[in-house]
């Protein structure tokens, strides 16, 4: 073998090598992502069905945390956050959390052996995230000159990792909530609105406040037809209690 041949040989191997490895790896399987909202009830499961007449399954929260074993017909729970909260289903496989935190985010482990030894490992990705807290509409500032109406309207987000989007009757302002305000001169076609929303959402969850708009620049944190209807609330039982006196 020339030199030139063996340098070319020794390049291809090493190239060959990581290909190798992948193909050694060919067990593992990511199958499945979540999110979810806190406090639910999930159920980690891989969509692909169980190997024929596997003899071990065994659920892990990280790579040295195991959570659930199951062994010749057995279940056994080990000592761990998860314990009384979990259920493994030994017919699918699927580990059933309850009340899940946010802590329980992490890629969870499925390893499955059968009577040879031979092992596969499934990884399913778990996210928890809490319910977004509700945004507050603050009137920064309503002023009329010339019959024009100045508005400045801001939304107070106590977490910024969430998506902010101000509505109106016509639907979504091109302006994002975070860190700015929302600036309107009406009559100004596009911006007007009987309504002002406030939108905060994550993947989980999605909360709102809304002011409203009256001509010619008036802004309240109630619309005129909720006012009514809690007068109503209130007074229609009066009159009637008097009516029965
Ligand atoms: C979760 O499951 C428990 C027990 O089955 C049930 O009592 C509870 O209502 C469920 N929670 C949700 C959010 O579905
Ligand atoms: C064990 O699993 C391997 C790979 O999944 C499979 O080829 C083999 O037939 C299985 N052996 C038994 C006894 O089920
Ligand atoms: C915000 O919206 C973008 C685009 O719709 C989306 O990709 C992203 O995941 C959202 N972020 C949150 C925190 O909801
Ligand atoms: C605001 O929240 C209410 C319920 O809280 C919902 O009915 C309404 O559709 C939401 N509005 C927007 C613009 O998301």
């Amino acid at each position: 073998m020339s030199l030139r041949r063996w340098e070319w040989c020794l390049a291809a191997e090493l190239l060959l090598l990581p290909l190798l490895l992948l193909a050694t790896n060919t067990q593992d399987h990511l199958t499945s992502a979540m999110t979810v909202v806190s406090g639910s009830n999930v159920s980690l499961q891989i969509s692909e069905g169980l190997p024929d007449n596997y003899e071990q399954l065994t659920w892990f929260y990280t790579i040295d945390q195991k959570i659930v074993e199951w062994d010749s017909g057995k279940s056994k729970y080990f000592d761990s956050k998860f314990k009384g909260r979990v259920m493994l289903d030994p017919q699918s496989g699927a580990l059933n959390i309850y009340n899940v935190q946010k802590e329980d985010s992490s890629t969870y482990l499925m390893r499955v052996s059968n009577a040879t030894g031979k092992e596969q490992e499934w990884k399913v990705l778990l996210e928890v995230l809490d319910p977004v807290r509700a945004p507050v509409i603050k009137i920064e500032k309503t002023e009329e000159t010339n019959n024009i109406c100045y508005l400045k309207l801001s939304c107070v987000i106590s977490d910024q990792s969430v998506n902010c989007t101000w509505y109106g009757d016509s639907g979504p302002f091109s302006e994002a909530c975070q860190n700015s305000a929302l600036e309107l001169r009406v009559p100004e076609p596009q911006k007007y609105s009987k309504f002002y929303t406030c939108q905060v959402s994550n993947p989980v969850s999605s909360k709102n406040d809304t002011v409203y708009f009256t001509p010619p620049c008036t802004l309240a944190r109630s619309s005129g037809v909720d006012w009514i209807a809690s007068w109503l609330v209130v007074i229609v039982p009066t009159i009637l209690g008097l009516l029965l006196i």
